[in-house]
């Protein structure tokens, strides 16, 4: 009998943090391999924190993970929370970990007192997409757009906001 536990990452699990983080964006096409431990420590724990990481583990390994942060959902008029990350290792999928990854978002959702809980999913990615969908999820019919680099920079040159 296999055990899931998930539970809050620790700083000294930056680095293994960062390996599957990228295992994820080589899993959808993002290859580079960006995440760094520093990256991870820098912008998942502290105060300044841009997301929350969680760690799945399995038989007491660490299998899989999971980055969330505080959303606002205008169609309800709600503060929300938005799944970043969901990544279960391999060899353990199929094992109820990525299950137990999103009950704990879940939970971690309502605990907080948010009426709901969203994330983005690759349009190709049909395993995760067959995966939240046995969740119970539904797909929104939105496209989550995205400017970055020389582009967001001349965007942001275009205009000029007054400061109050
Ligand atoms: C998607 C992922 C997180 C699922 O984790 P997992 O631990 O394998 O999922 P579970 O074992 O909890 O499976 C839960 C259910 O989903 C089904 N399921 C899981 N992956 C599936 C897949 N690729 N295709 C079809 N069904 C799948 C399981 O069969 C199970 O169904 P059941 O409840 O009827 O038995 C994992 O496969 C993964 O990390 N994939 C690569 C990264 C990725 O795509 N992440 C999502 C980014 S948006």
């Amino acid at each position: 009998m296999t055990a899931v536990r998930v539970r809050g990452a620790f700083p000294a699990e930056a680095a293994i943090l960062a390996e599957m983080a990228n295992d994820l964006n080589d899993h959808v096409g993002i290859h580079g391999r960006l995440f760094t431990p520093e990256r991870v420590l820098a912008d998942g724990f502290g105060p300044a924190a841009a997301f929350t990481p969680l760690v799945a583990e399995l038989d007491g390994a660490v299998v899989g993970y999971a980055f969330f942060s505080a959303g606002y959902n205008t169609d309800v008029a709600a503060r929300s929370i938005f799944l970043h990350d969901l990544f279960v290792t391999a060899a353990a999928r199929g094992r109820g970990v990525g299950s137990a990854l999103m009950a704990a978002v879940a939970a971690e959702t309502v605990r907080a007192g948010c009426v709901s809980l969203e994330w983005g999913v690759h349009t190709a990615n049909a395993g995760a997409l067959e995966f939240y969908r046995r969740l119970g999820a539904v797909a929104a019919e939105v496209r989550i757009m995205s400017v970055s680099g020389e582009r967001l920079r001349a965007l942001a040159d275009a205009v000029s906001i007054p400061r109050r």
